[in-house]
Formats: C-alpha cells, sequence, structure tokens
C-alpha cells in the first residue's frame, strides 16, 4: 500500500491499475481449467456455482464503481437482480439466468475497460466519499480478491477437478523456542480510521483496556491436535458447548473435514485431489469454530477475543502505537514475511516466518490459516455502514464468529491486521484454524 501524502495522485492511479490487472489475472487462472459444467454447477449448498462469481465480480464492479461512483450503466440486462447476493440465497443461484463463460467474459471486459477509462480522470482528492483516496477502487479489488478465496474454497471441494500447482517453495523455519507469548494488560487502539482501503466493520479506532493474557506463538499444529483426538477429545462430552456437541452428534464429525486414516495413529488428509501423510508441525485447518473451542478446552486455554487477537498483532508496547498495517510494520507482505496468495496452497510449518513476528514476538499472524476468535461479530464504536448496508451490518449479532489473519488463500489486499472475515461457527470450508490463549 502506500502513504498517506500521495493518496489522489498519479502514483495511487498506477498502483490501482497495476492492481486491477493483477485481480483480473487471478480469476481467470482460477477458472481456467474448469469445464462449463464445473462453473454451472453448485459443489455445496453453502458455495455458489463458480459461474455465479464470476459474473458477480463484474456486476459488483458496474454497481460500485460505474453506476454509484460515476452514474454509468453499462449492461442492457437484468444482472443487477441475478448478481445481488442479497436477493438470492445460494440455493437459488444455480437455476439464475446467469451469463455462461463466454458471456460473461466479455461483460468482465467491456466493465474493466469503463472502470479504467474513468480512473484517468477521477478525482481522488476531492471526489465524494466513494471516490475519496481511491475507496471505491479499493472496495472492488478487495471484493474480487474476497471472492478468489471463497473460488478456491469451491474449488476444494470439487475433489480432484481442479489440480492448482504451487508456485513457490514454503520456508521451512524452525519450532518457536517459547510455545507461548506473554502480553501485559493495558489499554490498545483496536480498529482504524482509515478511508482509502479499511472496509465499514473495521472503523472507528477505539480504545480497549484488557488483562495479562498469554498467547501461543503458532496457531495449533497438526501434532497438537491429534493427540486431541487420540485422548478421546471427539467423545467427551464435558469439552463441548451444547451446540457443538449437537453439530458434532448430527454430523458424525470425529476429525477436521478432508482428514482420514489408513491405520491408527496415520493421519492422511486429501486437499484438491491430492492425497498425502498430514504435515504435523503444520497449522490444523478445516476445523469448524466448535471444534476449535473444545480443543482448547481440553489443553486448558480458551480462543483469543478478536481484541486480544488484534493486540498481539498489531500493539507496539515500546511506542504505544500500531505497527501499522501488518505485524512487521507497513511494509507490503513478502514470501519472507507470510504465506498468501496462493502461491504454495497449503500452510507452513509453525515457525516459518520469524520476519512475520508481531512486536510482541508473536508468529504467523497473517497468512497461512485464518484463526477462529471468540467473539461475535458485531459493529465498534461508532460503526457507520458504508457503502453498503449488506456488506457488514445486516450479518452483525447473527450469530457469526469473527475470524482473522487471513489465509494462503488470501490476496493481499484483503487482509491487514484490523482485516475482520466471519462465518457461522459450524462451518469448515474455510481454510481456518485456530490459536489458543491463557
Ligand atoms: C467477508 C468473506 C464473509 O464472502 O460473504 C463478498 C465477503 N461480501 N462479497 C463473503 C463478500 C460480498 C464476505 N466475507
Ligand atoms: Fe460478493
Amino acid at each position: 500500500m502506500e502513504t498517506r501524502h500521495d493518496i489522489g495522485g498519479a502514483a495511487t492511479r498506477k498502483d490501482i491499475a497495476r492492481r486491477l490487472g493483477e485481480a483480473r489475472e487471478r480469476t481467470r487462472l482460477l477458472l481456467e481449467s474448469v469445464s462449463d459444467g464445473d462453473l454451472a454447477k453448485q459443489h455445496a449448498e453453502f458455495m455458489s456455482p463458480l459461474i455465479w462469481d464470476y459474473g458477480h465480480i463484474g456486476n459488483y464492479e458496474e454497481l460500485w464503481l460505474l453506476n454509484e461512483a460515476f452514474g454509468k450503466t453499462l449492461s442492457d440486462r437484468e444482472l443487477f437482480d441475478i448478481y445481488d447476493a442479497s436477493i438470492h440465497p445460494r440455493e437459488e443461484r444455480p437455476s439464475l439466468d446467469m451469463l455462461d463463460r463466454e458471456d460473461a467474459g466479455k461483460y468482465l471486459d467491456a466493465v474493466r475497460d469503463a472502470v479504467v477509462a474513468e480512473l484517468e480522470g477521477a478525482d481522488l482528492n476531492n471526489g465524494d466519499r466513494l471516490l475519496r483516496g481511491g475507496f471505491v477502487y479499493h472496495m472492488i479489488l478487495q471484493h474480487e480478491a474476497q471472492h478468489n478465496e471463497t473460488m478456491l474454497q469451491t474449488l476444494e471441494l470439487m475433489n480432484g477437478a481442479y489440480k492448482p500447482r504451487a508456485k513457490v517453495e514454503l520456508p521451512e523455519g524452525n519450532p518457536p523456542e517459547n510455545s507461548s507469548v506473554f502480553i501485559p494488560g493495558g489499554a490498545f487502539v483496536m480498529g482504524t480510521d482509515d478511508e482509502a482501503w479499511a472496509l465499514d466493520n473495521e472503523r472507528s479506532a477505539h480504545e480497549v483496556d484488557m488483562a495479562d493474557f498469554h498467547m501461543d506463538t503458532t496457531p495449533v499444529t497438526n501434532r497438537a491436535y491429534i493427540e486431541f483426538i487420540e485422548d478421546g477429545g471427539y467423545e467427551k462430552k464435558k469439552l463441548w458447548k451444547p451446540e457443538g456437541w449437537d453439530w458434532k452428534v448430527e454430523k458424525k464429525v470425529d476429525a477436521p473435514s478432508h482428514w482420514y486414516h489408513k491405520e491408527k495413529h496415520d493421519w492422511w488428509t486429501k486437499l484438491f485431489g491430492f492425497d498425502e501423510p498430514l504435515d504435523q508441525g503444520a497449522p490444523v485447518m478445516h476445523v469448524s469454530h466448535h471444534e476449535a473451542e473444545a480443543f482448547a478446552r481440553w489443553a486448558g486455554k480458551r480462543l483469543p477475543t478478536e481484541a486480544e487477537w488484534e493486540k498481539a498483532a498489531s500493539w507496539n508496547p515500546d511506542t504505544e502505537t500500531s505497527t501499522g498495517l501488518f505485524p512487521w510494520g507497513d511494509e507490503p507482505p513478502t514470501r519472507e514475511r507470510a504465506n498468501l496468495d496462493h502461491l504454495a496452497l497449503r500452510p507452513a510449518k509453525a515457525g516459518a516466518y520469524p520476519r512475520g513476528a508481531s512486536a510482541y514476538g508473536v508468529l504467523a499472524m497473517i497468512g497461512d490459516v485464518w484463526e477462529w476468535t471468540a467473539t461475535e461479530f458485531r459493529p465498534y464504536p461508532g460503526f457507520e455502514s458504508f457503502p453498503y448496508r449488506e456488506y457488514s451490518e445486516v450479518f452483525f449479532g447473527e450469530g457469526y464468529k469473527v475470524l482473522r489473519g487471513g489465509s494462503f488463500a488470501t490476496r493481499p489486499d484483503a487482509i491487514r491486521n484490523t482485516f475482520r472475515n466471519w462465518d457461522h461457527p459450524h462451518r469448515r470450508q474455510l481454510f481456518a484454524g485456530f490459536r489458543c490463549v491463557e
């Protein structure tokens, strides 16, 4: 990202154009090898057909950028209805009259050409609130990036129909010397007042006071999670909250999704259609909030609150300010700092990114796996929905739990210390794990 002084300048425009191109390249890469039949199919009732995501990305861009920011319309079909997520629940999406791959491709190109043309003359300094600081451009970039991660979840559920190739080798690193980090109590500043990149639910910046706690240095590993399983973690009712126990019984869950074993103690996983022995040193992934809670209780710990997570990631106790966008500061994530951006398509071993440490020395807070927190998704003090209620507001207080930090499948534009994600506590399609505190 960039410094504040050039926010409306030519550098911002150039930066936006580059990011837009890169986002679109990723969208197309994800869909390229998928057959037309698989694009149109709904692979799980809680995911959209990929062809819906594709058209929706273009329509969101037309709606917010061309329509709302510049007062222009391109499409001559009822696309705004078809691709409105709040009108059509996922179960209706397969039967909508969606654009096919070819027509969607042309539509996305036409919208994008207009978007880039408007960028030339857009007044990012004095324009209205949507344009100021490039906000609406940054919002559509993050929207495409978020759908890229959702699309990767769908592609994983297709179990082999999509075989992505990793582009980088992950660093090995060393398991951390200390398994937890002490975070002294006291106030810190949670959230942000940024209006150029931050989404509405990250605002306003506000002080939060808290007691001392110890946070796990890394997310819980597969090795630790296997101990929980082999100690009968899934059979001990006292470890589970009632809703979690009922979910587990009803769904007959006895391990993270995508796990199986050939022999006792010999755990394997099948991800994107590839079978492999579980990497014991990597974070556990594809667990629900219920499973994360049961593990924490088994370990004599608990899940961090969202505020504890953010303090451990973002606060510098020496300067008594935030480190900025990321635990290490404002510099964009690199492969030495964090595992993001679909590059390796799996989480790295705990301890792989010493240079990604927070000021307190907590590791792997950005990338690898999303981390479930104990906190329900709710507005911060001073919250104001912008630019639309259906991004965040309609989900507040509906029993959604907050996840933080992003995963290996999160694109860098859509993650930072203050970024908030949320899902139902029973969902396991996310690239999500957790860490504990005590
Ligand atoms: C923030 C990931 C929960 O996928 O439902 C995409 C992001 N919002 N299009 C979602 C989103 C509108 C959202 N999450
Ligand atoms: Fe969307």
